[in-house]
């Protein structure tokens, strides 16, 4: 490798010059799009001191090592692997927290914003008295056109409307993930924010106690430059679970939340799995020397095989979506470590359902207790045996 002039007076620049701006990228499979990016700041950053610090969630397709291999060339490059963990939101606050530059940014790595905004940003956050600098899909002069994506449009319009009423914060895009703020802004609160899903920004917004001084910067939302989008398939539930982790997260966690969710439609599937069950069988098992009683344990023993694998599948997918398991192997221990999570979680319910009922308590709210206490159980197991790593 040979090293060129301005490369080392470059080096020798940001070595010495104190940092101004961290440009926080979190990525997944982003492996095509890094260099190019990185090309792309270096030009519109010229005369600042930053640094671009990807947060990779260990991208099967090795963004981590040619974000490395970028680095070693250029020490404004720096790469956060995480391993065993996914999240848009929970990269970029990692991200966030992890340099001592006073101003932080947070884009996209597909070049779907464009890095020419982050000068006048820097200027609005540093000089010109806005606490925040953010770039808008759908404030006046930006475009959505080249994104492709009408239905997106259409459903971040909508997305925008409530979100604006529940934080009572009026942006064109508050779902935007890209944005500048001093990193003194976030410092104290960084631990407050939920790390939930992808929208990072309102959630700072609802996050930081007093009002922040908005400057919206009108955006060109560009066509992704390669890959694809990883917000498709859990876009409307992430916005979902976002508000809920604002609005109640506290009260009752987030996780819990989902868990018990899960496991209520367990009861559905459970109750049609055994009239299903009851429906295919019947002619068959009829013959066999089953007595009614044996029959009825057998089948409901299957519907609830059925529905517990209903609910392990639904928890990997939604519930721990961040640690969610994947291949044949994993998946058959975690289906049996949750099997005998589920059966501890039974004798909790039925258990201290008796004891409830046997010291004179209501045999309905007894039950009631029983499912509560098994639930606390089972997620409690579960969260840390079968998706605990
Ligand atoms: N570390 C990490 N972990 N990065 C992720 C993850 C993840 O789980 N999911 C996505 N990313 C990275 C992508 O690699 C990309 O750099 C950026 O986050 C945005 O992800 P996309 O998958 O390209 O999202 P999009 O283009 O569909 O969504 C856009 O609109 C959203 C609101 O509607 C983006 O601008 C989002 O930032 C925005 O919130
Ligand atoms: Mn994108």
């Amino acid at each position: 490798m040979t090293i060129s002039g301005s490369d080392l007076s470059q080096a020798v620049d940001a070595a010495s010059r104190p940092l101004e701006l961290a440009v926080v990228l979190p990525t997944f499979n982003e492996r095509k799009n890094v260099a190019t990016m990185v090309e792309r700041l270096e030009a519109a950053l010229a005369g600042i001191a930053w640094e671009a610090v990807f947060v990779d969630d260990n991208s099967p397709d090795g963004t981590s090592d040619e974000v490395r291999r970028l680095s070693l060339s250029n020490p404004r490059v720096r790469c956060i692997q995480r391993i065993g963990r996914r999240g848009l939101s929970s990269a970029a606050i990692e991200g966030m927290c992890s340099t001592a530059a006073p101003v932080v940014a947070v884009m996209d790595a597909d070049h779907q914003h464009d890095p020419a905004l982050l000068p006048g940003m820097l200027r609005a956050v540093t000089q010109e008295g806005f606490d925040l600098a953010y770039a808008s899909r759908f404030a006046e002069g930006a475009s959505t056109e080249a994104w492709g994506r009408p239905d997106r449009v259409k459903a971040s319009g909508l997305a925008n409307k409530i979100a604006n009423k529940v934080t009572g914060v009026e942006l064109t895009d508050p779902m935007s993930g890209f944005f500048m703020l001093r990193a003194e802004t976030l410092r104290g609160d960084a631990h407050r924010l939920s790390g939930v899903g992808f929208k990072i920004l309102l959630d700072i917004l609802a996050t930081v106690d007093r009002p922040l001084k908005v400057k919206e910067f009108p955006l060109n939302f560009a066509a992704r430059a390669e890959g694809e989008s990883k917000l498709d398939q859990t876009v409307v539930f992430e916005f979902l679970v976002g508000l809920y982790d604002k609005w109640l997260g506290r009260f009752i966690p987030t996780r819990f939340a989902l868990f018990g969710t899960v496991g209520a439609l367990g009861v559905l599937v459970q109750v049609a799995a055994l009239h299903a069950i009851k429906a295919l069988l019947g002619h068959s098992l009829a013959s066999t020397q089953l007595s009614g009683n044996e029959y009825f344990i057998l089948a409901n023993t299957l519907a609830a095989i059925v529905a517990m694998t209903f609910n392990f599948v639904l928890n990997n997918e939604l519930t721990y979506s961040d640690k969610r398991l994947r291949g044949f192997g994993p998946l058959m221990k975690g289906w049996a470590q949750f099997a005998l999570t589920c059966s501890l979680g039974l004798l909790t319910n039925v258990g201290s359902a008796a004891v409830l009922k046997s010291i004179g308590i209501n045999e309905m709210i007894a039950v009631v207790g029983g499912i509560v206490l098994g639930s606390v159980w089972n997620f409690a197991l579960s969260s840390k045996f079968v998706w605990g790593k």
